[in-house]
């Protein structure tokens, strides 16, 4: 049987991953996330900004289930998978992409993206959901039999995201592709969430970088002290003045501002630290 998941959902559809009135935090320390609340539509790119510090992953860490909610809700296309643990969140279809980087150097891209199918037995199915990230990710294509350490930090961002996408998610959680990639590789990274949303799949993605990551989000939230400060479609918050020169400009302008509105700690600008990567094989599927 076909997996690719369908096209075509409307960004104003039923949430498929919801998190409601979420708080949590680690061990006996306070609450980091303090009333969290997100949806996630299907088909749709939501994208969560704030500064340092402010929760943005440990959300995506209570949605995939590695760190438990101490109260709120947590639904996965209606279904209440609050008390789900890691296995059962994907499961559930919800594939999370840690912050940093996770590919195994020494082994090759294939070895890699088939380490993310490992419990299938079904050989068809794991050829289907091969072919499936080869074509979503042409570099993969071409860069099967290389060892992943010699890939650019763009393209090995990208194994991570076949890797994840053979557990066939509904969901994918994505905590800062862009960490430490030039904006070139940014933008080919960023390109590739598009074609994710392309395919169907919803995406929760993390990012420092806002501005260029709401330019291709369908939706934004700014984090602010581990609730959603403010949010709405992706293009009204790039356009509301305070909240660029609060969270999407340069450092100066942003603590600037900050300090006029006694504001907690800023987003740091990107961090160009990866090697050069290639031009995109492909054209962005955003129409
Ligand atoms: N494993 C942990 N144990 C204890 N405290 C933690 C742990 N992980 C994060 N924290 C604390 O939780 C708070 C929120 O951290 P989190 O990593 O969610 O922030 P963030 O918004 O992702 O920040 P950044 O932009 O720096 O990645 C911080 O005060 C952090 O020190
Ligand atoms: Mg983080």
């Amino acid at each position: 049987m076909c997996w690719r998941p369908t096209l075509a959902s409307s960004p104003a559809a039923q949430p498929l991953l919801s998190l409601d009135d979420v708080e949590a935090g680690y061990g006996r320390a306070a609450l980091v996330l303090r009333g969290l609340t997100v949806h996630v539509p299907p088909a749709t790119v939501v994208c969560l900004v704030g500064p340092n510090g402010a929760g943005k992953s440990t959300a995506l860490k209570v949605a995939s289930g590695m760190l438990p909610p101490r109260s709120g809700t947590i639904t996965v296309a209606g279904r209440d998978v609050t008390r789900n643990g890691p296995q059962e969140m994907l499961a559930c279809g919800l594939a999370h992409v840690l912050q940093g980087h996770s590919v195994f150097r020494e082994m090759t891209v294939e070895e890699n993206v088939l380490l993310g199918a490992y419990t299938v037995r079904d050989k068809t199915e794991v050829a289907d959901r091969v072919d499936f990230v080869k074509t979503l990710f042409p570099v993969v294509a071409e860069r099967w039999s290389a060892l992943a350490g010699a890939l650019s930090g763009g393209q090995q961002k990208q194994v991570e995201f076949a890797r994840a996408l053979m557990v066939r998610p509904r969901v994918m959680l994505l905590d800062e592709p862009s960490m430490g990639l030039d904006p070139k590789a940014t933008g080919t990274v960023f390109e590739q969430v598009v074609r994710m949303r392309e395919a169907g799949l919803a995406v929760l993605m993390v990012e420092q970088n806002a501005r260029r990551a709401l330019e291709i989000a369908d939706l934004g939230c700014v984090l602010d002290l581990g609730r959603v400060h403010i949010s709405g479609p992706a293009p009204d918050l790039l356009a509301d003045p305070q909240l660029a020169s609060l969270y999407l400009g340069g450092r100066a302008r942003a603590a600037t501002a900050a300090a006029s509105l006694a504001r907690p700690s800023l987003p740091e600008p990107a961090t160009p630290a990866a090697p050069p990567d290639p031009p995109a094989t492909s054209e962005p599927a955003r129409a």
